[in-house]
């Protein structure tokens, strides 16, 4: 099992590092007592070269192998779909994600129109001084859940603003641990496999909305090489979920297609 860790802070050992420290230590645990093996990569997006987005759609139109910026995504996005999970993690910056993550997230756009990671499992996490941190985590759900994403869970952990390590251990363990033991059981059981109607019912919306296309544009030519633009198709993957809850989703993409695409 491999898990990447996304922060998007620019203070190196800040809060957000220090949450996910305590996640990364509660997978190893599990891990090592099922002994299972456990692959960890740390990426902060403070430390990254990751030059901000021109909106050039030049990853859009031609393919994101002509993006005109050379910078540390190519290395950050293999890092993400070479591994089974994700945590992404940022603080709350007046109320959203912060600009790194924020630039992250623009810079990996190409991935809405052409969900790459399906098959992989994410768990949110946003620290905050004390602020609600709903409208950070939905920034980043609605990101990752369209770029194919199978969200586990979301998290918020009021820190404050300089929290020491010993009060974050104690406040926060718990938490770090029910999150850990979350994302190692999804990844093990493959939940990735059992879609929300919600996931089922969107790919149904997108396959429709990309079939009608006419053009040969690069994103219908990623739809039709992996096969999606095919009505038998049901999800990016082979997929678990009952046949019930697939058909009446598929039923309801197929309804709302028209409205929304
Ligand atoms: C630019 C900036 C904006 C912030 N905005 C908010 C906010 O809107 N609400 C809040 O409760 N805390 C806010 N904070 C506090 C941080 O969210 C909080 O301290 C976080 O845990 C910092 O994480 P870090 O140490 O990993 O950078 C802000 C901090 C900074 C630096």
């Amino acid at each position: 099992m491999r898990i990447v860790f996304i922060t998007g802070s620019g203070r190196t050992n800040g809060n957000t590092e220090r949450v996910c420290n305590l996640i990364q230590g509660h997978l190893q645990r599990l891990a090592a007592e099922a002994g299972a093996g456990l692959e960890i990569e740390r990426i902060s997006l403070g430390k990254a070269h990751l030059d901000m987005c021109r909106g050039c759609r030049i990853c859009f139109d031609r393919g994101e192998e002509h993006c005109p910026l050379s910078d540390d995504l190519a290395g950050i996005k293999a890092s993400m779909l070479a591994a089974d999970g994700l945590v992404a993690a940022t603080p709350v910056y007046v109320d959203d994600v912060s600009g790194l993550t924020k630039n992250w997230i623009d810079r990996l756009a190409h991935v809405c129109h052409r969900p790459e990671f399906a098959g992989r499992c994410a768990y949110l996490v946003a620290t905050v001084g004390g602020s609600p941190t709903r409208h950070t985590l939905d920034t980043l759900t609605l990101a990752l859940s369209v770029w194919g994403y199978h969200i586990i869970g979301r998290a918020g952990f009021k820190t404050g603003a300089r929290m020491d390590t010993a009060e974050i251990q104690s406040r926060f363990d718990a938490q770090a641990e029910k999150i850990a033991r979350q994302l190692f059981t999804a990844i093990r059981e493959r939940r990735y496999a059992r879609p929300s109607f919600r996931s089922l019912m969107t790919f149904k919306i997108q396959q429709m909305a990309w079939a009608g296309h006419q053009d040969d544009s690069v994103d219908l030519q990623y739809w039709r090489s992996r096969g999606w633009i095919d009505p038998r198709r049901d999800y990016y993957i082979p997929q678990q979920s009952g046949r019930v809850k697939t058909t009446l989703a598929r039923l309801a993409g197929a309804l709302l297609a028209p409205f929304v695409s």
